[in-house]
């Protein structure tokens, strides 16, 4: 089975920097082989095919089960696979450890693989509680002095209609921006019955919808307009508190829903609404950005399409128009097909994988950070903090004074 994957030399050079010593592959281990773990390596699977990238091997894959482990090896094309991920940080031909494991695995691999000389990238949130993400932030900081790279998987910042409309607000099309809506709807627990996971379960969790979907949405904010999270007032709620479990009923011990206020530095006020109960709604991130020239609209599940709203025209002829991100001038869609041929939410991940393999052949820190992922965990810190104080409103400290600088 071939796991080395070097790109074809017809593949876009914009990020590859070809006068760097052509070392061995970069050697690739990934922990977790579930939900995230299917979705990764499809990416390492096909990225070298479509971009230029800095030559990597899928390595080694990690889980608990060593049977089913060795399967999804083979299946998703890792050269073999492994039950301790100990082990496989003491490999001098591992490189990059990509960690798709629950959220309160998150801080022990990523501080582990980023001391032993590892790039890591790791799924959101960054983890289960603050004081976990500023002791991977500070692992972060220490491992970039020594040339080691680290990013957090919001993967949905590599949607190119999502980076347009970043591009779009970047050059002022918007004006001044001041009133956000982001909502984040799913269904999957709507039947009382849907059985307990680890998600739904604060000590493996973290949080519920607040981690696992709000982190998304307020990475969106902040991506799109920049600045930072002042004040914020917040709300959760759990509609169905017990589910069947192993062994009989089990309490449900983390929110199915959120509702949150944040402050921008930039003067922006942002409404944040996530559920994991809104009949209906599959994977709905959408997203409204209204400035005072123009306005834009965006829905996940219309993946290819933005909304865009300019005011500056005529009040006669203003009307969103329906932008099919799908050109070759937008981002990442020049190493796709031609125009109007659409992509799909998987494609994000061959995106990110592309900008983190670019930037740690190039040396230059990917985005989004460690403390970037930070400054979303303080906001759903201040939020669950905001919910226990009924919603009254949180100030949240300037990044600037806290211990961990720059998040
Ligand atoms: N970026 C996104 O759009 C997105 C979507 C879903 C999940 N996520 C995030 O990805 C991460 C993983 O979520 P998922 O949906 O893939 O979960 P999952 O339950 O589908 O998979 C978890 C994987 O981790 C493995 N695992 C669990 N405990 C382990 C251990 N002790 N040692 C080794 N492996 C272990 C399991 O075997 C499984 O393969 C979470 O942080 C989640 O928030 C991100």
């Amino acid at each position: 089975m071939n796991t080395a994957h070097t790109p074809p030399p017809s593949a876009d050079s914009s990020t590859f920097n070809t006068s760097a010593p052509a070392g061995p592959p970069l050697g690739v281990a990934m922990i977790g082989y579930a939900f995230m773990g299917k979705a990764h390596s499809n990416a390492w699977r096909n990225v070298a095919s479509y971009f230029d990238v800095p030559a990597f091997e899928q390595k080694v894959l990690v889980g608990r089960d060593a049977g089913q482990v060795a399967a999804a090896a083979e299946k998703y094309g890792w050269a073999e696979s492994a039950t301790d991920w100990r082990s496989v940080l003491d490999r001098d031909d591992i490189d990059i450890v990509d960690i798709c494991a629950p959220g309160w695995m998150h801080a022990e691999i990523a501080i582990a693989a980023l001391e032993a000389g590892k790039h890591v990238l790791v799924e959101k949130p960054l983890a289960n509680t603050l004081a976990e993400a500023e002791a991977m932030t500070e692992a972060a900081q220490a491992a970039r002095e020594r040339g080691v790279q680290s990013m957090i998987g919001f993967n949905y910042r590599r949607v190119p209609a999502l980076a347009l409309a970043k591009e779009l607000i970047a050059e002022g099309r918007l004006g001044t921006v001041r009133h956000v809506r982001a909502a984040y709807l799913q269904d999957w627990l709507v039947d009382s019955d849907s059985p307990m996971t680890w998600r739904l379960n604060k000590e493996t969790a973290g949080s519920g919808a607040l981690g696992d979907i709000a982190s998304h949405a307020i990475d969106q904010v902040l991506f799109l307009l920049g600045g930072t999270v002042t004040e914020v007032s917040g709300r959760l709620h759990t509609f169905v508190t017990s589910r069947p479990g192993a062994h009989g009923p089990e309490e449900v011990t983390v929110d199915d829903a959120a509702w949150a206020t944040l402050t921008l530095d930039t003067g922006t006020i942002a409404s944040v609404e996530v559920s994991r109960m809104a009949t209906g709604q599959k994977n709905s991130l959408k997203l409204e950005i209204y400035g005072d020239k123009g306005s834009l609209l965006f829905d996940l599940e219309a993946i290819n399409e933005l909304g865009f709203l300019d005011a500056t025209v005529p009040v006669r002829e203003q009307g969103f128009r329906r932008i099919l991100v799908n050109e070759p001038g937008h981002p990442y869609m020049a190493a796709w097909w031609p125009q109007g041929h659409v992509i799909g939410w998987e494609h994000t991940f061959t995106h990110e994988i592309r900008d983190f393999l670019a930037a740690v052949n190039g040396g230059t820190p990917p985005s989004p950070s460690f403390e970037e992922g930070l400054a979303v965990q303080r906001v759903l810190a201040a939020v669950e903090e905001s919910a226990n104080a009924k919603s009254s409103i949180i100030q949240l400290a300037s990044p600037h004074t806290s211990a961990t600088e720059g998040a």
